[in-house]
């Protein structure tokens, strides 16, 4: 059978960072809050010029390097974000056309923070069928331009970034051995829509809105959602928790991570956290996250790898895949 194999792996972060002492001197917070509760301790804010295409062209752009290939080689290109550029075209389009890219397809998803696994399932449905052979996954974000920033309980938690993969097609066996994509497992539930939204969009309020989140009542659902899929991919490959090398979360809250880590029974070890790092990247989390601990060695080859992550809507889902 067709599997989709991880090729190539890239990022790009904006060059500005903000430590969380910036953020005291303009809201009443403190860096010892945001770290005891969150893990985060800086993040990237875009400058001019900086934009979601601009840092997933550039993401891509590693990934195709790293890949050891060319914009000739990809069918099709797919962005998680839920920051386009413009409200139309996608941004998948404006990465596509920086690339120097005029051929295949190209289209964005908004799963909000479940954004890069859902490309990424989608992704691997495309090339399962046939309609593509290489596919550039992105997840690009920035989320610092729907921030309200005098809102403490969500500017802190918040940054800006992008990754990407180069999934390309393989024949492989059929079993668990395989490299690739082996299962993909998507939820939503449109019910908790005003716990985390944006108030505003085209079709409402004709402004691009300021993101609002109940932290608390997301907290709340976050560690059931995110191991139930996990649970249901490893029931979908006969896999157990004991087979993981890697679980690869979104990069919300360290403490939900490493909840969700010890109800499954992965090692903290084994858990790629980088939310110290970039603080919550939304889609861009989890394709940021795989390039630095491919970047570093710890992924290899054969590794198998376990990406999760829940968000706005709500999404949720899981991946996993053999490196
Ligand atoms: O990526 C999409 C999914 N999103 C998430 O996964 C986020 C999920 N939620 C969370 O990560 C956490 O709920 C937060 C980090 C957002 C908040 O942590 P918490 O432990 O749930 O805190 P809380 O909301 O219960 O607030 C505790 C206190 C409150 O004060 P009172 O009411 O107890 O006096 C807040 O006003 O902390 C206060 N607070 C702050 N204090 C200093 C809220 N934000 C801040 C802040 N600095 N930035």
């Amino acid at each position: 059978m067709i599997r989709s194999v991880v090729r190539g792996f890239g990022a790009a972060l904006p060059k500005r960072v903000v430590t969380n002492r910036e953020l005291e001197e303009t809201v009443d917070t403190s860096d010892e809050w945001i770290v005891q509760r969150t893990g985060i301790r800086q993040r990237y804010v875009a400058g001019e010029g900086e934009t979601t295409a601009s840092l997933g062209a550039e993401a891509a752009q590693n990934a195709l390097d790293n890949a050891g290939l060319t914009v000739a080689d990809i069918d099709l290109i797919i962005c998680a974000t839920s920051t386009p550029d413009n409200t139309f075209p996608a941004t998948a389009v404006n990465i596509q056309n920086r690339l120097g890219m005029h051929h295949g397809f190209a289209f964005d998803l908004q799963a909000v923070c479940s954004g890069f696994v859902f490309a990424m399932s989608t992704a691997d449905l495309h090339i399962r069928c046939g309609m593509a052979k290489r596919v550039l996954v992105i997840g690009a974000e920035t989320f610092s331009r729907i921030l309200d920033w005098t809102d403490r309980t969500t500017c802190v938690l918040f940054g800006d970034g992008a990754g990407a993969l180069v999934l390309e097609a393989m024949e492989c066996e059929g079993s668990d051995t395989d490299r690739g994509v082996l299962t993909s497992q998507l939820r939503s539930d449109g019910a908790h829509k005003d716990k985390l939204f944006v108030d505003g969009g085209p079709s409402t309020t004709g402004t691009v809105g300021h993101l609002r989140m109940e932290g608390r009542e997301v907290f709340k659902h976050a560690v059931g959602m995110i191991t139930d899929v996990i649970e249901a991919a490893f029931t979908a490959t006969g896999t157990t928790a004991a087979d993981i090398d890697w679980l690869v979360p979104h990069q919300a809250n360290r403490r939900i991570i490493d909840a969700s880590a010890k109800k499954l029974g992965i090692p903290l070890e084994k858990v790629v956290v980088t939310v110290d790092l970039h603080g919550n990247t939304s889609a861009a989390s989890i394709p940021l996250a795989l390039s630095v601990a491919a970047a570093d060695g710890r992924i290899k080859q054969g590794d198998l790898v376990m990406l999760e992550a829940m968000g706005g809507g709500f999404t949720w889902g899981a991946v996993l895949l053999r490196w």
